[in-house]
């Protein structure tokens, strides 16, 4: 089973705001991208990023990471497991035959799997005033801020007007 990142950040490296909240910007086009990327596969999430989505997302099964919250929800939602562990998770997802699985957020959980990962999909959110701007924010590393980042090549870069970028990392071959 593939393992994938994908995430937005802006200039600041903020991925969003603490807690459950939705993304602080609004790009059609990312969403766009990580509908057509995603469609199909697993989600890997912590909590707080289940609860800031507006519903479940369609064709997808959502792997939801609590130590505790989310458990007494246990067995409820046909397209959702609640789970302990990432290790659970990644063995739950190749259990139901995953393809792949996608590592949405947040910061933590982005942070801890940033050099397993084969992939990263990850968009730079440019010229853009954050919406709520006065709450704590959660934050990814710049390459250079993690080792693990030295682990990636860029393979492809995508821009949209000056408002987004695209970029794809692959794990290069060790040895
Ligand atoms: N820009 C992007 O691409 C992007 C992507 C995703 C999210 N976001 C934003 O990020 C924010 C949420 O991120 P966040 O970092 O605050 O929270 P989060 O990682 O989504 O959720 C944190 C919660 O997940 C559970 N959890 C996390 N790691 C775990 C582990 N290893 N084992 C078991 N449970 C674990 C715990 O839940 P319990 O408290 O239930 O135990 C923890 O309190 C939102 O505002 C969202 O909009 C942005």
């Amino acid at each position: 089973m593939r393992i994938s990142l994908i995430y937005a950040q802006n200039e600041d490296g903020a991925i969003g705001l603490a807690g459950p909240h939705p993304l602080p910007w609004h790009h059609p086009e990312d969403l766009e991208r990580f509908k057509k990327l995603t469609m199909g596969k697993g989600l890997l999430m912590g909590m707080n990023t289940f609860d800031s989505l507006p519903r479940l997302l369609p064709g997808r099964f959502h792997f939801v990471l609590t130590r505790g919250k989310g458990l007494p929800r246990l067995g409820r939602l046909a397209s959702v497991q609640f789970l302990n562990s990432i290790s659970q998770a990644v063995l739950a997802a190749e259990e139901l035959d995953m393809e792949e699985l996608f590592v949405i957020g947040g910061a933590s959980i982005l942070n801890t799997m940033l050099g397993k990962a084969d992939t990263i999909y990850r968009t730079m959110v440019l010229n853009t005033p954050l919406a709520k701007g006065e709450l704590a924010k959660v934050h990814m590393p710049e390459r250079g801020e993690s080792p693990q980042w030295d682990k990636y090549k860029c393979v492809k870069t995508e821009y949209v007007e000056d408002r987004l970028v695209f970029l794809t990392y692959e794990l290069k071959h060790q040895g």
